[in-house]
């Protein structure tokens, strides 16, 4: 279906069309004064250029030849040509037939579906995850979830850090712990025990003590390079104890990402794509691709007119170790064996901004895909309300599920607050805090445009009022009690003929929504979308205030008001959807 402005567009581009001008002049947007008229189109100021005549003028031909058409009501000219155009009782009544009897409500699907690969999450084994790892877990899904929608192939990778020096850490950690078990003699091939040598709290406490032991000691540290280095070169016991590490910290992260409603079609790790890169490098050194730097393996990916310095991207440290950038090409290798990706997206915190531009004009280089194929989604940092990067009261790096407890904790204080939930027996009331501080945590996130940096205040997300993840849910939920109070009483929903302001702005509000899922997509934005849901709740809010449902005595009426609750409320859980937001069925 397509949108009253793109509808409006494509009568007023015949307009222009007809004065032998551009089609694109035609281009009506929502108004930037709504008071004056919902739509505007400034085209004929762009055309007075090209036509050497009087803006005032042309807009006034244009205005004349559409004044009669059966989708507009008023024509006005503004200022030195604006457009103002009010859409007719029939043109509104049409749109909310076309949108009620849309699956999609509204939204549009791409008509050149890609295979598109969204790297994000990309927790380490091992190490706990910290706030970036949440950013990029909400924003990837949000992209995977819209880019699903709008119809392209999306294969999700979760990207495990799994082949780095963490994982000399830990060998050598519990080597120091338990020397006797089999997977230290550097003879033993296996088979080796089933049963894994650690937990999931020993892990979390190996690695902080083996990193703090090495940071002390150079010996330590030296120790755990060289099991890195030994790892990678294929010892079997070290590959058998990784295959633990892998298996016990990825039980915990799947736990983790349910809790979060995010999934990953791909839990591969960067280990998975060792047994490429032998042969990956033999290319790009046969092909001078790499080239020998003071001891390591580099590819050069400077350019002539780089205004800053461009460094190396290092295959091969001294010690002969594969280093990030080195699993990252060969999982774009990987990648375009197995998927064959139109475009891949990596969602990760904008501080690996410059390691992303190694890695892409080093790929680009190689040959392995176009620079333009790669895309670092970057996002900034979360500060605690001291103003410093975000820690947990007891100073460390949070666990994501202390955090979504504190959150459900939260959210349920404020519901008792609002007095929401009263009477809701203990279970209910459970689910629904922790749907509400899900929704309040992945919103406050969402919310704002991906680069800045934010405070994290679990105070405010949580607030039933202002735009919040709770007020949205909370939205949703009064327009479920509403349409189950009118099925009670047997009514049942109509044709929607909107009568008021309230009912047109709502319906122009719903208009919106394709724009909000392109315009999210394209620019890997999903604040825009959350700025469609919060004007759609606050439209809704706006009409029944104004327009009662229930109590509404002309049957007409009332049936065409319920329909347009019905149709706001598929369209709010579909937005809401599409943020990983879930509306329980009552608060
Ligand atoms: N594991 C990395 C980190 O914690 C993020 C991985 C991002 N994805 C990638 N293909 N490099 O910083």
């Amino acid at each position: 279906m397509t949108s009253l402005a793109n509808h409006l567009s494509d009568l007023l581009g015949a307009a222009f069309t007809a004065l032998d001008l551009p089609a694109p002049l035609g281009q009506v947007q929502a108004s930037g004064r709504p008071d004056l008229a919902p739509f505007q189109c400034n085209g004929a100021l762009a055309a007075a250029k090209i036509a050497k005549r009087a803006p005032r003028e042309i807009a006034q031909a244009i205005a004349d030849a559409i004044k009669e058409h059966p989708s507009i009501t008023q024509v006005s000219i503004a200022g030195p040509g604006f457009l103002n155009l009010e859409p007719s009782q029939a043109a509104y009544t049409a749109q909310a037939a076309a949108l009620a009897g849309d699956e999609r409500c509204g939204a549009s699907q791409t008509p050149t579906p890609q295979k598109v690969i969204i790297d994000f999450g990309g927790p380490n084994v091992a190490k706990p995850m910290h706030v970036g790892h949440l950013r990029s877990s909400v924003i990837g899904d949000a992209l995977q979830r819209l880019a699903r929608f709008a119809g392209h192939k999306v294969t999700s990778d979760i990207h495990l850090g799994d082949w780095g020096l963490q994982m000399g850490h830990l060998i050598t950690e519990l080597e120091d712990e338990q020397p006797d078990l089999p997977y230290f003699d550097a003879a033993a091939t296996g088979p080796w025990p089933t049963e894994p040598p650690v937990t999931l709290d020993d892990l979390a406490r190996l690695y902080p003590q083996a990193a703090t032991n090495a940071k002390a000691d150079e010996g330590r540290m030296l120790r755990s390079r060289k099991a890195t280095a030994a790892l990678q070169a294929g010892r079997a016991g070290y590959l058998a104890l990784l295959h633990h590490f892998i298996a016990v910290s990825r039980a915990g992260l799947e736990k983790d990402f349910d809790a979060l409603g995010v999934h990953f079609d791909l839990w591969k790790g960067e280990s998975d794509v060792h047994h490429l890169i032998p042969a990956m490098i033999e290319g790009f050194t046969a092909r001078h691709v790499a080239e020998k730097s003071d001891g390591a393996l580099v590819i050069h990916i400077a350019r002539d007119d780089d205004k800053k310095k461009q460094p190396p991207l290092i295959l091969l440290s001294s010690e002969g170790s594969a280093l990030y950038g080195t699993t990252d090409l060969a999982t774009i290798l990987d990648r375009k064996n197995t998927i064959g990706p139109d475009h891949t997206l990596y969602v990760v915190d904008q501080r690996q901004g410059q390691h992303f531009e190694q890695v892409f004009r080093a790929a680009d280089k190689a040959g392995l895909a176009p620079q333009t194929s790669l895309e670092h989604i970057g996002f900034g940092t979360v500060n605690g309300t001291d103003g410093k990067p975000f820690k947990t009261r007891e100073g460390g790096v949070m666990r994501l599920s202390d955090l979504l407890a504190m959150a459900k904790t939260a959210a349920r204080a404020r519901m008792a607050e609002a007095g929401i939930g009263e009477g809701m027996d203990e279970a209910a009331l459970g689910d629904i805090a922790r749907k509400v501080g899900l929704a309040a945590i992945k919103f406050a996130d969402l919310r704002n445009q991906r680069m800045t940096n934010y405070v994290f205040d679990l105070e405010r997300f949580t607030a039933f009022e202002g735009k919040t993840g709770p007020y949205l849910l909370y939205a949703a939920v009064r327009i479920k009690s509403v349409l189950r109070k009118a099925e009670a009483q047997g009514l049942t929903p109509g044709t929607i003929t909107p009568k008021s302001a309230e009912e047109k702005a709502l319906i122009l509000a719903l208009d919106g929504f394709d724009a909000a899922c392109i315009g999210a997509l394209s620019k890997r934005a999903p604040h825009i979308l959350c700025e469609h849901v919060f004007e759609l709740a606050q439209a809704f809010s706006r009409f029944y205030a104004a327009c009662p449902i229930l109590p509404e005595k002309d049957e007409a009426m009332r049936a065409s008001r319920l329909a347009l609750a019905a149709l706001t409320l598929r369209q709010l859980e579909c937005a809401l959807g599409l943020l990983g937001l879930e509306a329980p069925e009552r608060m």
